[in-house]
């Protein structure tokens, strides 16, 4: 198969196509509008490949999920963040001296300027993590973007201090004082160093939440071409800095229908405890379209069998919890849940499964972390994934600035109106969308 052919208007044009490695087929339109005027349409952007990529493959049929080739359990059991950092944005796995020279810098550049701790103390106490987390990312444009400097530092730099901001963020929100990073420990060691240590007592790192911690990173490193990874490849498109185009996936990312699913995921189960524990009152509920309701943490727009990500989760959850010797009724809550939904004819009509924010809400909850931190823990994890894809993007010399069409619905020509002749009545018929001809 080397072209499609679309009649269009009694006229046949031929399309190229394009097959992946793993056998995707894609048409290629980019000259669609050139050759014939028209363009397409694609709610949701469902059918719509806006980049060849390198980086991470899913089969959303067979619920598979590879970074750069590597399967997602492999990688879950065997790899550190680090490792799994360094792949997505270099391409290969690192060997030894690679490893040490990237966990240098990612430990090294960890402090955060002195005077950026003076933004964080003026934002209100009730802030959500997330505003301040995209505000500082953001704000690191101003403080380390010299155009004189080797491109891949300010990588590092933003790896190591996302790190200390998403800590910075919690200490925030409760009024602690800031603990700074250590340059002994860790990546994942010195989040938990400097989300829980405080200054009256020595803090020991658990290596159970350690491992935890290094796994949920893992699963949520990279997910191609989603809702804030797109934001992210759309915003750096325009050729901004790195630091603001990865503020707009993190801002991407805050929404409910996207990460901010997972501290749904914590309230929705708590509501359901806090009413007696009625799960399938809830299924109900979310299969009645009139509710307005739907269960959090269920449903994916690529994954129609399961999510990878979900199924280790849950074996993780049950393993973190009894290591930790926590009994949290809100995961028998969860696994019930899961398992009324699973033979529903609603939700197996629809493909609908637990997604990976179902189960992390539970882990991140046994390691002490708040609910409202939770979005701010996955934006930490997606972050090698958003650097990877905004690298291959402006690395890619076919990229173009980032720019859709669209099919006009509004009003057609009409003269502007003095204020004595406009009415309550005129305006607002003139907003109704038109109705879509199909021709
Ligand atoms: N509960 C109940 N019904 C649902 C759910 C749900 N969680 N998700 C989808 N549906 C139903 C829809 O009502 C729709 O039904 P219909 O065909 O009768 O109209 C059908 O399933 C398809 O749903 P869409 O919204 O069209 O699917 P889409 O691909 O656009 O959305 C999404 C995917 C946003 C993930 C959706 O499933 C959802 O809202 N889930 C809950 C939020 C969530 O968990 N988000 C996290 C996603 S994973 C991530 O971002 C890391």
């Amino acid at each position: 198969m080397t072209h499609a052919t679309l009649n269009l208007n009694g006229k046949s044009y031929e399309l190229p196509v394009l097959v992946g490695t793993e056998g995707e087929v894609g048409i290629d339109i980019s000259d669609l509008r050139a050759k014939t005027g028209a363009i397409t349409l694609d709610n949701g952007y469902a059918n719509t490949g806006s980049c060849t990529s390198a980086i991470t493959f899913i089969d959303g049929e067979q619920g598979i999920l590879r970074y750069r080739g590597y399967p997602i359990e492999e990688l879950a059991e065997k790899a550190s963040f680090e490792e799994v950092s360094y792949l997505l944005i270099w391409g290969h796995l690192p060997n030894a001296q690679e490893l040490a020279e990237f966990r240098h810098r990612v430990t090294y550049h960890s402090l955060l300027h002195e005077a950026m701790k003076k933004l964080f103390e003026d934002f209100p106490i009730t802030a959500h993590p997330m505003a301040v987390l995209s505000a500082m990312v953001a704000s690191l444009s101003a403080y380390y973007n010299r155009e004189d400097e080797e491109p891949d530092l300010n990588i590092a730099r933003l790896i190591a201090k996302t790190n200390t901001i998403a800590a910075f963020c919690y200490k925030k929100s409760i009024g602690q004082p800031f603990v700074y990073p250590r340059n002994d420990l860790s990546y994942t060691q010195n989040f938990l160093h400097m989300m829980f240590a405080v200054p009256a007592e020595p803090y020991k790192i658990s290596p159970v939440l350690d491992r935890a911690l290094n796994l949920l990173l893992i699963l949520h490193a990279d997910h191609e071409q989603n809702c804030s990874t797109s934001s992210v490849r759309m915003v750096g498109s325009s050729r901004t800095n790195l630091f603001a185009a990865i503020s707009a996936g993190v801002c991407a990312l805050w929404g409910p229908l996207h990460g901010g699913a997972n501290q749904e995921v914590l309230q929705m189960l708590k509501a359901i405890r806090d009413d007696g524990g009625d799960y399938r009152k809830y299924v109900n509920l979310a299969k009645d379209k009139n509710s307005g309701f739907r269960l959090m943490g269920f449903g994916h727009r690529v994954y129609k069998n399961f999510d990878p990500r979900a199924r280790i989760l849950k074996k993780a959850a049950d393993a973190v919890l009894q290591e930790m010797k926590v009994a949290d009724p809100l995961l028998d809550i969860a696994k019930n849940l899961e398992e009324v939904a699973l033979h529903d004819e609603f939700f197996i009509e629809r493909k609908l499964y637990p997604n990976v924010d179902f189960y992390s809400g539970i882990i991140y909850r046994a390691m002490g972390i708040p609910t409202e931190m939770f979005t701010v823990m996955f934006a930490l994890g997606r972050l090698p994934g958003w650097i990877a894809q905004w690298r291959e993007m402006k690395d890619d010399p076919k990229t173009r600035i980032n720019r859709p069409r669209q099919i006009y619905t509004g009003a057609t020509t009409r003269s502007y109106l003095p204020m004595e002749q406009r009415t309550a009545s005129t305006e607002p018929a003139m907003l109704q969308e038109r109705e879509l001809v199909l021709v």
